[in-house]
């Protein structure tokens, strides 16, 4: 099926007008949701979760039962493609991500090679495919890769790190075996996404969650420059919007808006209204309120998603606002809040165009 009931987020993308803002929110599928840790369970591990395509088609699906979110995001992680690279993903609890066998030296370097998407990740394309049918054109289906970089970070640090001194000694002292690595990393994100693309995807987010560590000048050579060639090189791709989302990336949103994406996706550091005067006849924007904004009483939460909006401003011809969170919502966040935000992001979204605030997005 190709037409959509409701394609407001696409359309948004491509700065094209809509009758409302959209949203969907950054890890929307979450352990926020006691129906998600009931599956979680019966799966019996994230990874297992992410591993099956029928299990992870009915987290995706969770959210968007409860809310009427604009998009699904496929339900997998970011660290699929290095596990796939046979590092050995794990995850120790309370401890987040780990891998076995950390790339630290030359030979393991050497030994990197892009994993065939149809091969060792065909659970992820299984879970496209599957999702895509449930769905059967509700909402459009989002799939999704790390960046090169930010896959580097994990496979280098071998987790998650504060200061990520591993990776960027490996910058600064072999900058040839960081550049590798992520030739490797840009190959093997492109041929997932092309994957992705191939298998339903109706639009793609790179998640760059760690560029923000990066000084000036390291981020734009080893982080905005292979998802550059990334997006340079996908196949696939025709009419699916792209969004790109730099954590930590305010600073750089006219070097990001020029890589060849539809959308920039924000954090909660950076104001809409002067994103928008920067950036906003060249791409979308997609953000940006703070998570732990979800965590006050309605009213705030209320008030706090129409300063957002508001800062972005009304939607003219030539620029989209997507709303999302500036990063994933957290595990704590009152599920009742996330029905509050939604609804009133779409009535707000109607008034900024000078529709009346309406029962239809109820
Ligand atoms: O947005 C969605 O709903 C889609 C699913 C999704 C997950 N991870 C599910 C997940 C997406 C898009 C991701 C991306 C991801 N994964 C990123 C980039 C986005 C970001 O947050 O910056 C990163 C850095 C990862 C790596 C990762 N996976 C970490 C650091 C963790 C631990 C987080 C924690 O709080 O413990 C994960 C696990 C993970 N990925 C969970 C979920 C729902 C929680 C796992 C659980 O059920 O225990």
């Amino acid at each position: 099926m190709n037409t959509l009931a409701n394609d407001t987020f696409l359309r948004a993308l491509r700065r094209e007008p809509t009758e409302y803002t959209p949203i969907w929110l950054m890890r929307q599928a979450g352990r926020y949701l006691p129906e998600y840790n009931a599956t979680r369970k019966r799966a019996g591990s994230f990874l297992a979760l992410c591993k099956t395509p029928d299990l992870a088609c009915e987290v995706t699906l969770q959210p968007l039962e409860r809310y009427r979110l604009d998009a699904a995001i496929l339900f997998s992680d970011i660290l699929t493609v290095p596990d796939a690279m046979g590092l050995g993903l794990y995850f120790a609890e309370g401890e987040g991500p780990k891998f076995e066998r950390p790339v630290r030296d030359e030979a393991a370097v050497r030994q990197l090679a892009v994993p065939d998407p149809s091969g060792e990740l065909r659970y992820v394309t299984d879970a496209v495919r599957t999702i895509r049918g449930a769905l059967a054109g509700s909402v459009p289906l989002i799939g999704f890769s790390g960046s090169p970089w930010t896959l580097a970070c994990y496979m280098v640090e071998g987790g998650a790190s504060d200061d990520f001194r591993e990776i960027k000694t490996m910058l600064y002292r072999r900058p040839d075996l960081l550049g590798r690595i992520l030739d490797v990393n840009a190959a093997a994100v492109a041929a997932y996404l092309d994957a992705q693309i191939e298998a339903g995807a109706q639009a793609l987010m790179i998640f760059d969650s760690w560029g923000g560590a990066l000084a000036d000048g390291a981020y734009q050579r080893f982080s905005l420059e292979p998802m550059r060639r990334v997006i340079a090189s996908l196949k696939r791709r025709v009419d699916e919007p792209l969004i790109v989302f730099t954590k930590g990336g305010g600073g750089w949103l006219e070097e990001m808006a020029g890589i060849g994406c539809d959308a920039i996706g924000v954090d909660w550091t950076v104001n809409l209204g002067r994103a928008r005067a920067r950036v906003g006849d060249r791409v979308a924007l997609q953000g940006n309120l703070d998570p732990m904004a979800l965590m006050a009483g309605p009213e705030q939460v209320r008030a706090e998603a129409i300063r957002v909006l508001d800062d972005f401003g009304a939607p003219k011809a030539g620029a989209g606002h997507v709303f999302n969170l500036g990063h994933g919502i957290s595990q704590f966040t009152p599920p009742d809040n996330v029905a509050v935000l939604v609804e009133t992001v779409h009535d707000h979204g109607r008034r900024l165009r000078g529709g009346g605030a309406s029962a239809s997005s109820l």
